[in-house]
């Protein structure tokens, strides 16, 4: 089967930030006798196959067919982010992979039994939602375990009480793709949205209180004639600090940055972000999380 198809330089720059970060994580827990011995575990729950073709229009916009050859070669050496968080000299205890789609299950195994024998038995493939998985994998975490969970989505497949497990277990560190152009997609300029898409939206911030920063309400004229219009305010700001205020009342502390990923046409499609549950790590979380952001 032909390797998965997304992303562009915008894919690199989230992925090099993600591998970055566990680089530094399993440093400092490698380097702190403490920390030492604590089970680190890595949870990729959109894993995909573990393989990435780069579209060719998104590699300087060339189509011609004899350069095909080319950009097969290429897809077959983009690394997607389970090869990012293998390939790290130093090692998780664990790594839960979590993909829905079985063919891509089956590509991810073959990759890890083919490119890292030595760490295969450290990984668990699962097939299955990753909003199920996360839930039950977060019940199961011991006093001495610690995780950092990577969420790379599509679309709007992440439930806020997923993410609000993850911030309650006091022992992950999540990086998220944010879906800030699916999200701003069902804002519509003429006002709030549908019921429909409105519970698609209350299922991404787990409240309703959207609408109201979203699509202010401004009152005019006297008491006793009111006018009152309905605005809306939305930008990619607006929404990307809604969210990150939402994070930080799940989580012990969210990464101030954010990185915008857009596409070669420069239109917003992900922001990635940053929390931190752990109190004592937070600390550390967030200042080597907020450098990455900052100078990607
Ligand atoms: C953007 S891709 C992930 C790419 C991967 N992180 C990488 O860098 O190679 C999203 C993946 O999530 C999978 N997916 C979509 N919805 C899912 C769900 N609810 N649970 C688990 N996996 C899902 C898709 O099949 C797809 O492979």
């Amino acid at each position: 089967m032909a390797p998965q198809q997304f992303g562009g330089a915008w894919t690199e720059e989230k992925l090099n930030a993600l591998q970055e970060y566990l680089r530094q994580y399993l440093q400092i827990f490698d380097g702190n006798p403490a920390a030492r011995k604590l089970t680190r575990h890595y949870v990729d729950a959109f894993a995909g196959s573990g393989l990435r073709a780069l579209r060719r229009q998104e590699r300087g916009g060339i189509h011609q067919p004899e350069l095909e050859i080319e950009f097969e070669e290429v897809a077959r050496f983009a690394d997607g982010s389970v090869k990012k968080a293998l390939s790290l000299e130093s090692a998780f205890h664990h790594y839960h992979l979590v993909e829905r789609d079985p063919d891509r299950v089956a590509e991810l195994r073959t990759m890890i039994r083919r490119e890292f024998a030595q760490r295969s038995d450290l990984c668990s493939v699962v097939c299955e939602d990753a909003n199920a998985f996360l839930s039950s994998w977060t019940d199961a975490l011991g006093p001495l375990e610690r995780a950092v969970v990577f969420l790379d989505p599509y679309g709007m497949a992440v439930d806020w009480a997923t993410i609000a497990k993850l911030g309650r277990t006091q022992k992950v560190d999540l990086w998220m793709l944010f879906p800030m152009s699916a999200v701003i997609r069902m804002l519509p300029n003429s006002g709030p949205p549908s019921d429909e898409w409105a519970k698609v939206l209350d299922r991404t911030f787990g409240t309703r209180d959207w609408i109201r920063t979203f699509y202010p309400v401004d009152t005019q004229g006297t008491l006793f004639d009111p006018v009152t219009t309905v605005r809306r305010d939305v930008d990619v700001d607006l929404v990307g600090e809604f969210f990150r205020a939402r994070l930080a009342e799940a989580f012990y502390e969210v990464a101030p940055k954010a990185l915008t990923l857009y596409n070669s046409r420069r239109s917003p499609l992900f922001q990635l972000v940053f929390a931190a549950a752990n109190p004592k790590g937070a600390v550390p979380a967030i200042r080597i999380a907020n450098h990455i952001l900052g100078k990607a």
